[in-house]
């Protein structure tokens, strides 16, 4: 069977090519199994699995969950919003009173930065990062990661872009750590407020205009403008943030290239990105949400798992 050094996947940062490369091709494994008649295998019998959703998600907390239920783990929700976190309980008890039940394994989206590795420090079994704040997003890179794969057949040396709010993007920050380790050149493209200072120490290459990066890349990850992080608002107009750093139709017209399209979702359609490029032949988004199943499978297969499947 194979093996990743991991006890936990918190993020990208800190795990090994060797891993990332691992849990990919094992996410290819598994997406076979997911076109199969009978799209589950039993190698998680008997585990159980904790899903603890402290921050909204639709794509996460169902491709776990499918994952989770296509390996035969018992699959436990949590929302912190119908729990007892509303009274007061905090993440030590939360997580403590929870263990006790005896999980296996827990899967924690958390708003705050580092939640995850905090949990380490509380329970004795392997944790998944499913976004803390605006950390991390691991297993999103790594479904971004197999999709670019399955498109281009290697990751490396191609021309990745990244375009939109990379201040206060996980999916960033865990991309830009994967697709560095796995040899990709990454530009990120922002208005300069929407960037971190010193983000080129990252190996990244930095650009201001939308078209330049479009002129570079081999594939472009859109990123939405993450108003809930932004208090009073870091952008004057989504009108305006759509004339100069939108993927439009007219943009990608005038360019006349074959550009790969990925976003993560949510999608605000009409503003980073329009409808009919989300809906176009050139954009694999789909792909990429049905690669996450199959990329979580992987992780927790890895992390998890005692035997071979078939
Ligand atoms: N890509 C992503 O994390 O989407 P959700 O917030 O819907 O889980």
């Amino acid at each position: 069977m194979k093996k990743i050094e991991s006890k936990h996947l918190l993020g990208l940062e800190k795990i090994s090519k060797k891993d990332i490369e691992t849990i990919i091709d094992v996410g290819f494994t598994f997406r076979e199994v997911l076109e199969r008649p009978i799209k589950k295998v039993p190698v998680l019998n008997g585990k159980n699995i904790v899903n603890l959703f402290f921050e909204n998600s639709t794509r996460t907390k169902i491709s776990f969950e499918l994952a989770e239920k296509r390996l035969s783990a018992d699959v436990t929700n949590f929302s912190a919003s119908s729990s007892s976190v509303q009274k007061g309980e905090t993440l030590k008890d939360t997580i403590q009173n929870i263990h006790v039940m005896k999980m296996d394994c827990v899967v924690m989206r958390h708003p705050v930065p580092g939640s995850c590795l905090q949990l380490t420090n509380y329970v004795d079994v392997p944790i998944v990062n499913a976004g803390d704040g605006t950390h991390e997003h691991p297993t999103q890179a790594l479904l971004d990661m197999m999709s670019i794969k399955e498109r281009f057949g290697k990751i490396e040396g191609l021309n990745i872009g990244i375009v939109g709010d990379i201040l206060h993007s996980r999916v960033a920050l865990s991309n830009i750590y994967g697709l560095i380790k796995m040899g990709a050149n990454v530009k990120v493209c922002a208005p300069p407020h929407l960037l971190q200072r010193g983000i080129e120490k990252l190996g990244v290459s930095v650009c201001y205009d939308v078209d330049d990066l479009i002129d570079w890349a081999d594939a472009i990850n859109v990123l939405r403008i993450q108003r809930e992080r932004m208090g009073i608002g870091l952008i004057p107009s989504t009108r305006e943030y759509r004339t100069f750093f939108g993927i439009t139709n007219e943009r990608l017209a005038r360019h006349k290239k074959e550009l790969v399209i990925m976003h993560p979702g949510p999608i605000n359609r009409g503003v980073e990105i329009d409808s009919e490029v989300a809906d176009s032949d050139q954009a694999i988004i789909l792909d990429q949400v049905l690669n996450g199943v199959a990329v979580r499978m992987s992780v927790l297969y890895l992390l998890l798992g005692s035997k071979d499947f078939e």
